[in-house]
């Protein structure tokens, strides 16, 4: 068995930032709300007649990624993109990477699992070069939320949180079983899949219906019961943190690193609390993306590297949670 190391990170974020104040125009809300109660400063939403989607940003942040890895597009092997907003409904966006990247017929996988989207990708990669079966895996998390939120006071409650966003990670094999991906933990309870949902268009509820409905039909905006997903989310954050360390032996004092799910501050500083880190040991950007879903992670990962806060030999902790309600850690020494 192979161990798997990330050896190429890269984000990109649409030109267009939208402030707090730029949604009070839009809706009954305001800044003093919005970052009280998520941190939020600014989201990056794409612009009207911008050529961007999940797939195209995907693809920007993939050939960072790729590049600084050290390979090109020809030493990749397979993708795995993860998104919850998908430029169609079918095919997914992986396949539409091999064709922006031109890369020869490898495979592509598409990763349904919303907030916890990237953690399942990784896991999903480490476990192809953990087999031997590939060497280098690209991954890549990117959502177009913009487009589909509500953005009357109707939607308030979800649409100021969501920001649109991309990052990727080249995943290589590594001989050194002490260094990489350490091991990874996924969850999922489908009983609160109606929390935090998208209803429409779906094969029960499809298009003709949609139409007849108009505008009193709100099952294709996101739908989230707030309260009950936050107090979710603290807790199986913090499991799932527990049973990374625990698979590998480390006390919360081990973490160097811990990248959240950029869902709500709130729950990254309640995290940080409970697990006794300091500021330094946390990375937080949701004050600028909002909270960007399936890329999250990766584009918090891939600044905290930009930045120089991850050494060699760190202990760097991903954790998410979101609709599925999915969720999962992964534990790497760096
Ligand atoms: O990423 C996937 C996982 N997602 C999460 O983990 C998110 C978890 N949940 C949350 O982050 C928080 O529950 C929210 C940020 C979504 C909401 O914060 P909250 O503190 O739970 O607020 P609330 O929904 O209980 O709303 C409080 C009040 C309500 O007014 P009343 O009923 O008290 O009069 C809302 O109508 O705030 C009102 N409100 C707003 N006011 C101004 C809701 N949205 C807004 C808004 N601006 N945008």
């Amino acid at each position: 068995m192979y161990n798997s190391k990330i050896t190429g990170l890269g984000k990109y974020v649409p030109e267009n930032v939208v402030t707090n104040h730029d949604l009070s125009k839009l809706m009954d809300t305001n800044d003093a709300w919005i970052q009280e109660r998520t941190g939020i400063e600014e989201r990056r939403w794409i612009k009207e007649g911008s050529e961007d989607t999940s797939a195209v940003m995907g693809a920007k942040a993939a050939r960072i990624a790729i590049e600084r890895s050290g390979l090109t597009k020809d030493d990749i092997d397979f993708i795995v993109f993860a998104t919850l907003s998908p430029d169609y409904y079918f095919p997914g966006c992986g396949v539409q990477i091999q064709d922006m990247l031109d890369m020869p017929t490898i495979g592509a996988l598409d990763v349904r699992n919303q907030c916890s989207g990237f953690v399942y990708a990784l896991s999903v990669a480490d476990q192809f070069i953990k087999t031997g079966m590939y060497k280098n895996v690209l991954v890549i998390g990117a959502e177009y939320h913009s487009n589909g939120l509500d953005k009357t006071t109707r939607g308030r409650s979800v649409s100021v949180i969501f920001g649109d966003g991309a990052g990727a990670c080249v995943l290589s094999r590594e001989e050194d079983n002490t260094k990489g991906i350490l091991s990874t933990h996924l969850h999922s309870q489908g009983k609160y899949a109606d929390k935090l949902i998208v209803e429409s268009p779906s094969i029960g509820h499809w298009v003709p219906e949609i139409l007849n409905a108009k505008d009193q039909d709100i099952s294709y905006f996101p739908y989230m019961d707030g309260q009950f997903v936050f107090k979710n989310a603290v807790v199986r954050f913090s499991e799932v943190i527990m049973e990374g360390l625990a698979k590998n032996n480390m006390q919360k004092e081990d973490i160097d690193m811990f990248i959240p799910h950029q869902a709500n501050l709130r729950i990254s500083q309640f995290i940080q609390r409970k697990f006794g880190l300091t500021d330094d040991q946390v990375f937080n950007n949701i004050q600028k993306y909002g909270n960007t879903t399936a890329a999250s992670i990766i584009i918090a990962l891939t600044e905290a590297w930009e930045e120089g806060k991850i050494k060699a030999g760190d202990n760097v902790v991903l954790a998410a949670f979101g609709s599925g309600f999915t969720w999962g850690s992964v534990i790497i020494k760096w």
